[in-house]
């Protein structure tokens, strides 16, 4: 499956929270599920997978449109809630934990009048 970039709204800026991050899902298998983390006027978008042991950056789920929570330590980075891995929102990069080195995969997206567009096609993983 592939989602046409450009016609896709991930998110509503003002429904991310500043310094925290919202969950994009496709579908109710979670398939395709893209986490959009905000710092003031900025996004940052990844796949919501730890590339630790893919599992989702997030606790919880609230149905189709995504909603899981997200966990961040005091310097605002993104905190895996399984084993603990850190990730800087800015760059997805890993300084700490399991995935120390490594780093999130980003999805492109494009803030237009305060939403929050995919500027890619998104395939889905392969599992
Ligand atoms: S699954 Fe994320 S740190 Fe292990």
């Amino acid at each position: 499956m592939s989602m046409q970039e450009d016609s896709i709204v991930l998110a509503v800026l003002a429904d991310i929270p500043d310094g925290g991050a919202y969950e994009w899902r496709a579908d109710e298998q979670g398939m395709v599920s893209v986490l959009i983390a905000r710092l003031g006027e900025q996004v940052f978008a990844y796949r919501n997978s730890c590339p630790h042991q893919g599992r989702p950056l997030g606790l919880g789920r609230s149905g189709p449109g995504g909603g899981q929570k997200f966990f961040f330590d005091k310097q605002q980075r993104l905190v895996c809630p399984h084993h603990g891995a850190t990730f800087e929102i800015e760059t997805g990069r890993s300084p700490s934990g399991p995935c120390q080195g490594g780093g999130l995969t980003p999805v492109a997206v494009r803030l237009v009048e305060g939403k929050v567009y995919l500027a890619e096609n998104l395939e889905t993983p392969k599992y």
